[in-house]
């Protein structure tokens, strides 16, 4: 028994709430363990994850060919940093290049990091390519969204919360309606300086707003239009989350890239974080060609776990997973039941009031205000019944489950969220 296990779940959390700074509001429910679907607390309950981490998780708990590749990796050689070559790197950078379509990977560690990356990268092709002034790039983001924590992001978040007295806040960006491709031609339009466009597939963390269908090709053909980088942060959707590889490749259903290059909303700069490692360890990506990525010079950017031997080995471990176990088309047939199972729920139901997303990227609204703690309470239940999940704002559960779920799981999941929603009906 670890040391852990002795402890009970009220110590450790309140030993959480004395020593850690309190930037998160967790459900109070300690994990101890997982595997696959599976979460486990303290007290040896069993958990359906409906989370995966905010979608890191989508090759399932402690995947055993995951964890090899990191357990030989950290036997062998961990960190060198930059200054010198490793022997793991160059072979990931080719696969994860095939893999998604682009000339070069620079690799980072967190998803903020790499949205910083490619904000960087956007502005100096700005000022060196496209021929913009100095310090006059501007660059074009979605209200609603939802890039990361850093200085630099939080000053174009529309969330008062992540953003008040933490300015001055960085200048050089303009907000725009999500899913409004005439207001992204308005905008492209107002100025000459525009750099790049910085868009979320899907809108995670804001609600799971799931755009028209055709909105990533309309702005892909709008920034080619005006010779302005789009520049897609698919941490969350990405690696096979939505049903596709990519949300960008929309209704595509093939593994890897890509017989549909016409149609496909390839970005001119792809952003990938989480499930690139299958939660194993913070790696991320930014991608791109080399008429964009060879902007960068030695000293310009970097980081010193940038692209270290564990991660460049993990991550091609956790890419070969969702291809050889079929996450996409997975994630594809089994987020169509649970949207047809839920929506079949609530033309009877006066509790919940829409489910939407793609893939196993789904959301429900809870029919109460945004200020309610009923979609609180529900998780609670829910979390009582067998089934881990979080609120995301409000009154909106987010519901994405590690995309190595079979069946039978999911309509024993969709089984428990339907009774937790009746016991919370008027
Ligand atoms: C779309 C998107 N971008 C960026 C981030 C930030 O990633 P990280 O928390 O790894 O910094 C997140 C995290 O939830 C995200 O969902």
């Amino acid at each position: 028994m670890s040391v852990l296990e002795k402890i009970s779940a009220a110590a450790i959390i309140a030993t959480e709430n004395k020593y850690g700074a309190h930037n998160y509001h967790p459900l109070p429910v300690v994990l101890s363990r997982g595997e696959g679907v599976y979460l486990w607390d303290v007290d040896g309950k069993q958990y359906y994850d409906f989370l995966s981490a905010y979608s890191a998780v989508n090759q399932g708990h402690c995947h055993p060919k995951i964890v090899n590749a990191m357990i030989n990796q950290a036997q062998t050689l961990t960190l060198t940093s930059r200054a010198f070559y490793n022997d793991q790197l160059g072979p990931y950078e080719k696969y994860i290049t095939n893999y998604f379509g682009f000339d070069k990977i620079l690799p980072m560690n967190t998803g903020a990091e790499a949205v910083e990356t490619a904000l960087k990268l956007c502005r100096k092709w700005a000022y060196e390519v496209k021929g913009i002034e100095e310090h006059q790039a501007q660059i074009i983001v979605c209200d609603g969204n939802f890039h990361g924590r850093t200085t630099t992001i939080i000053s174009f978040s529309n969330d008062e919360n992540a953003r008040k007295n933490f300015g001055p806040y960085t200048a050089g960006f303009i907000k725009i309606p999500y899913d409004d491709t005439d207001a992204l031609e308005k905008a492209l339009q107002s100025s000459d300086n525009i750099a790049g466009f910085l868009v979320e597939p899907i809108q995670g963390e804001a609600g799971v707003y799931t755009p028209a269908d055709d909105y990533m090709q309309k702005v892909k053909a709008l920034c080619n239009q005006h010779n302005v980088l789009f520049i897609a942060d698919e941490i969350q959707t990405g690696i096979a989350r939505t049903g596709a590889l990519l949300a960008v490749c929309g209704d595509c259903a093939c593994e890897n890239h890509c017989e549909r290059q016409s149609t496909y909303a390839t970005p001119d700069i792809l952003i990938l974080g989480k499930a690139i490692s299958g939660g194993v360890y913070p790696v991320s990506a930014v991608l791109a060609n080399d008429s964009i990525m060879n902007v960068i010079k030695p000293g310009q950017h970097g980081s010193t776990f940038g692209g270290n031997p564990i991660a460049a080995a993990v991550a091609t471990a956790a890419l070969e997973v969702v291809i050889e176990e079929n996450l996409a088309q997975n994630a594809r047939y089994l987020g169509k039941i649970f949207r047809k199972k839920l929506n079949d729920y609530i033309k009877t139901s006066n509790i919940a009031t829409l489910v939407r997303g793609r893939g196993l990227l789904n959301a429900v609204v809870i029919n109460d205000t945004e200020e309610s703690d009923t979609a609180w309470n529900i998780c609670m239940q829910l979390a009582e019944n067998g089934l881990l999940a979080k609120p995301t704002h409000g009154n909106i559960i987010r519901f994405a489950p590690p995309l190595v779920m079979n069946e039978e799981q999911l309509l024993d999941c969709i089984a428990i969220i339907i009774k937790t929603l009746k016991a919370f009906e008027k």
